[in-house]
């Protein structure tokens, strides 16, 4: 077998793991060997690339590649190992931000190895110029777009700039703008590439990128992140044409599609037009998320009254949210599940879509602290249910058991579903202040009558009432 035929058996092979590691990634139970699978195709296709590599390359080049892959993979296990959870969307998003500048790269290099000598004898052949150019021209706007709207949704997610959306007057006609105008330079540029046109495309697609992201707001990031994921994956493919690398055209594509579903699975789930949000917030007219309404006051409780009335119900159920994640309450709420479930009380888990800051992420943690699998319950399973409970726990949750979701057609965040905790006959609040959740809406339910707030860090206060039990 030669060494191409060895490395394209390699590549399939390499491709059929990643397609079993996205199938098992779907379903909590069989997400580890999922993973497992994936790490196994990456070794494999690593393998292959670098194999195939040693036949034309240099010593000095090969030597280049390995230390590039050997401190890429140290910077790559640092930061993996002390990220925390809730940290994870933000590194999600920057890794992102790599794969679309890496695109932006092999695309600027496909240019000046091939267009920019032309004359010289490159490997493109005449009649073909025409096609790579276009893959050039593709490659790099995709590539710049994923750059620089991922490094805007990582400064959203860790809070370095403000969630709110960025809503420039007429910005459905800038966005709209900037696609008609690549379309033209790219059609320019395949007639004549030159430096100018490619220099053009790039800074259009690095503003249109930045725009696009900053003019969605933060009750939307969750598509966001999931639309970058899958622009991520159409320019590793782009890439993929420009290397003639079949395995980063189909790992691009897998990326790309499923990314694309997971978008549309959520913008389904929250109510939102998927069109609106891949063209940044298009036909969102943008409300402004300042609200002084009075509400009237809110009323605290302590952890011993807590007790008291979880002591006395008969039906429970909780809803966490981001907050349990940076108490990190998950074994405290996992604990006072077992002490309540062993005296006959019914408790069970209400998870919104996009609770927390990730796909799954209440799942992970519930299941991380050993919390039953048919305790937890999505939105659509148990939102019928509040209104014949006693009692609902919102463990750091805000935006996700918003009623101005459902009861305030002005609002930001106006047509989300949300968990209809208010419907219970008390619904308990735990969290460190009346401040607002991530879409920076303010919340009535904290002014209801037949709610309590009980402020403080989610994990301390869980183990008051713990002791109290
Ligand atoms: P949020 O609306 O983010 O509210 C979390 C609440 O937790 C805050 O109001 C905060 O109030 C409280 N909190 C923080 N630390 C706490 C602690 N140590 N102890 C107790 N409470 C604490 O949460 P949510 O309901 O889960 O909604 C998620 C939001 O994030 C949605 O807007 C969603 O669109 C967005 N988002 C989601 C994702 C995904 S994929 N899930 C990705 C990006 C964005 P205090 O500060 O007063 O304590």
């Amino acid at each position: 077998m030669t060494a191409t035929a060895a490395a394209s058996a390699a590549y399939i092979v390499a491709g059929l793991l990643f397609i079993l590691s996205l199938a098992r990634l779907s379903r909590h139970e069989t997400a580890k060997t999922g993973n497992g699978f994936g790490i196994a195709g990456m070794a494999i296709a690593l393998a292959a690339t670098i194999g195939l590599a040693t036949r034309s390359i240099s010593a000095i080049g090969l030597t280049l590649l390995v230390a590039a892959m050997a401190v890429g993979a140290a910077i790559g296990l640092w930061r993996a190992a002390k990220v925390e959870m809730t940290g994870m969307p933000e590194l999600i998003a920057i890794l992102h931000s790599f794969v679309g500048l890496a695109a932006v790269l092999v695309g600027w290099n496909g240019y000046l190895s091939v267009e920019a000598n032309a004359g010289e004898q490159t490997e493109v052949a005449g009649n073909l110029l025409g096609i790579h150019s276009a893959e050039v021209v593709i490659g790099v706007f995709i590539g710049a777009v994923t750059f620089t709207g991922s490094i805007v949704a990582f400064l959203k997610l860790s809070g370095r700039i403000k969630s709110n959306p960025l809503i420039l007057p007429a910005h459905n006609a800038l966005n709209l703008g900037a696609l008609v105008a690549f379309a033209v330079l790219t059609v320019f540029f395949v007639i004549d590439p030159n430096l100018a046109l490619l220099t053009a495309v790039t800074a259009l697609a690095l503003a249109l990128g930045w725009h696009l992201v900053a003019s969605i707001g933060g009750g939307d990031m969750p598509v966001v992140v999931s639309m970058l994921n899958s622009y991520s994956g159409w320019a590793a493919a782009a890439s993929g044409f420009l290397l003639g690398n079949d395995l980063l055209i189909i790992t691009g594509a897998l990326v790309g599609s499923s990314g694309a579903y997971l978008s549309y699975i959520m913008c389904k789930a929250m109510n939102r037009s998927f069109i609106s949000v891949i063209a940044g917030g298009f036909g969102n007219e943008g409300s402004a998320s300042t609200d002084d309404r009075d509400y009237g006051e809110h009323t605290e409780i302590d952890a011993d009254a807590v007790a008291e009335l979880l002591r006395e119900a008969e039906s429970v159920i909780i809803t966490p949210g981001y907050g349990m994640a940076v108490a990190q309450a998950q074994s405290a709420v996992a604990e006072l599940t077992r002490h309540l479930r062993a005296k006959g009380i019914d408790v069970r888990f209400g998870i919104h879509p996009v609770a927390g800051r990730l796909p799954g992420h209440m799942n992970v943690l519930l299941a991380e602290a050993k919390v039953p699998y048919d305790v937890v319950l999505e939105m659509d399973e148990i939102n019928d249910d509040f209104t014949d409970t006693d009692v609902v726990l919102v463990i750091g949750a805000n935006d996700t058991v918003n009623p101005a979701a459902t009861d305030d057609p002005g609002s930001p965040i106006a047509g989300m579903p949300v968990l209809k905790v208010w419907e219970a006959e008390r619904v308990v609040v735990f969290k460190r202040s009346m401040n607002t959740g991530y879409a920076g809406v303010q919340n009535p339910l904290f002014f209801r009558d037949n709610s309590r707030m009980l402020f403080g860090d989610a994990r301390e206060r869980v183990e008051d009432i713990l002791r109290a039990l």
